[in-house]
């Protein structure tokens, strides 16, 4: 992917993700296990992170994908499983909107499960945001991904259009087939009119079989960073 390629190891950060992964560091501490999102704001996290761990900081992660699995590790951070702790301290990870409640949508890079898996684990969900990503409703800035069972797809394909939304199944980069998530399973991003109420939403896209995950995540972050380019806002659930 472009934006894979653009936060090579090497590559220096965009100021304003790195700016919000240096608040985000703050609430690290020693000892801690940590959920390592998925997507650019996440990466930001990780590479200083390792620079953390580089310098003696002992923390351990739990990457939500290969792709930040294989970042951690080129940045000397321990990776874990989840068969090997059972505690996750923070989940930090990246959104594609977050509402005025911090609902969000997430999973336009594709691992919206194990994200959900890690973050639902974790004792705080921190997000980490550039400003474009704050919406009034869920669907106003993007599409709404739904990870199924490729044998499903024809049906959920079907019970999505009734539910009103333009399905598209999600290919790899430069169209070769659909893509697989690290799970083994497809996604059909799902474009709605602005959702004006979420669960409802979710509790109907879910209740259609095949149907493994939704990028609907409701009520699940403590907390929002925004990286404004001279500060970054938190944002607190309430
Ligand atoms: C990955 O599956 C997603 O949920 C990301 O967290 C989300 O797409 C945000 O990514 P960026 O930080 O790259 O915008």
């Amino acid at each position: 992917m472009l934006w894979a390629r653009r936060m090579a190891h090497q590559d220096p950060l965009p100021e304003d993700l790195d700016r919000v992964a240096l608040e985000a560091l703050k609430r690290v501490a020693d000892g801690m296990t940590l959920g390592l999102g998925t997507g650019r704001a996440a990466e930001a996290f990780i590479r200083r992170l390792g620079e953390k761990s580089r310098r003696g900081m002992k923390v351990q992660g739990i990457p939500t994908s290969k792709r930040s699995e294989e970042l951690a590790r080129r940045e000397n951070i321990t990776v874990v499983t989840l068969e090997e702790v059972n505690h996750i301290d923070i989940a930090f990870d990246g959104a594609d909107e977050v509402t005025p409640e911090l609902h969000l949508t997430k999973g336009l890079g594709g691992a919206l499960l194990r994200e959900r898996v890690v973050a639902y684990e974790a004792e705080s969900f921190v997000v980490l945001v550039t400003p474009e990503k704050l919406v009034e409703k869920l669907g106003a800035r993007t599409v709404i991904p739904v990870e199924i069972i490729p044998f499903a797809a024809p049906t959920i394909r079907r019970h999505l259009a009734i539910l009103g939304g333009t399905v598209t199944l999600r290919n790899k980069q430069g169209g070769l087939g659909p893509f697989m998530t690290d799970n083994q399973n497809w996604i059909f991003d799902v474009k709605l009119d602005p959702i004006t109420d979420p669960a409802l939403t979710d509790a109907k896209i879910r209740a259609i079989p095949g149907v493994v995950d939704t990028g609907i995540f409701l009520g699940m972050a403590d907390c929002v960073l925004v990286g404004h380019p001279n500060e970054v806002v938190t944002l607190k659930s309430v």
